[in-house]
């Protein structure tokens, strides 16, 4: 039971791996409040977890939430965010500037204004555990979805640059950068893309959204104490090569 006691908030816990992150916590003894653009309860939701609704790109949504959770809880030990989306294969010259902002403002600015309201919170209240869903595109490129890539590579150096802000100030901020995982996001995809990818990961096959969680719940516990701007792969070897 490595989080009773823990109050953690989970985006994108509605499935997929945020999803299996709130789930995995909830079962080690975690009150989970997962936020997510999907409204209600998935058929298979855990007890534990309370579901809301959130749209990370959303300022004012993100206020209301923490001041809710702070109000009922005191405080959240965890920031789990796993919220994300990806867009249509296109290259550099192709960019659909309309594509490009809505992949920016979720999974770039949703991941700063999550850290911003979560962070004013428990800065000097006590310690708190972010855990950044980034990608292997936040480290290395593949051709084509310039606006994935950008978003995910800012979620990379966020996640550093808050590690070293409040390293000593009791806030640990690390990310995990997934390759290939069987979810909702990818089952749609050009399997041409889906066989390239698995094809150049020395595992030769696709992850899964619990394999991610496993490394997610490690960053969050106790077990990570010394661990701060760490960029931990779970992608079969890819980034390896
Ligand atoms: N599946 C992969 O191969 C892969 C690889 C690397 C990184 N990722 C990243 O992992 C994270 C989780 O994705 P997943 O693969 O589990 O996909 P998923 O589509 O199953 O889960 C994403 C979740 O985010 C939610 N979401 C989308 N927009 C939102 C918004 N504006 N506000 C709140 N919630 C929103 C969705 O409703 C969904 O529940 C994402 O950040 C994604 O970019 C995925």
């Amino acid at each position: 039971m490595r989080f009773k006691g823990k109050v953690a908030l989970v985006t994108g816990g509605y499935r997929g791996m945020g999803g299996a992150a709130a789930k995995g916590m909830a079962r080690e003894g975690a009150t989970v409040i997962s936020a997510d653009i999907i409204e209600g309860a998935p058929a298979d939701a855990e007890k534990g977890i309370t579901y809301r609704k959130l749209d990370v790109s959303s300022p004012a949504a993100w206020q209301i939430l923490v001041d809710a959770i702070a109000a009922e809880h005191g405080c959240i030990d965890i920031l789990v965010n796993a919220a994300g989306v990806t867009e249509e294969r296109s290259e550099v010259h192709g960019t659909d500037l309309a594509a490009w902002e809505k992949v920016v403002a979720v999974n770039q600015t949703g991941v700063m204004l999550g850290m911003r309201a979560v962070c004013a919170l428990m800065l000097g209240r006590g310690p708190l555990s972010i855990i950044n869903v980034s990608s292997i595109w936040g480290l290395v490129a593949g051709s084509g979805q310039l606006s994935y890539h950008a978003s995910k590579g800012a979620v990379t150096l966020m996640t550093l640059n808050a590690a070293v802000t409040y390293a000593a100030r009791g806030i640990r901020a690390n990310a995990v950068l997934p390759g290939l995982i069987d979810t909702e996001m990818v089952r749609d995809q050009d399997p041409a893309m889906r066989a390239e990818t698995i094809s150049n990961t020395p595992m030769n096959r696709i992850g899964t959204a619990d394999e991610v969680a496993k490394a997610i719940l490690f960053l969050a516990s106790d077990e990570a104490s010394y661990i701060t701007g760490a960029l931990l792969p779970v992608d079969g070897g890819f980034t390896a090569r």
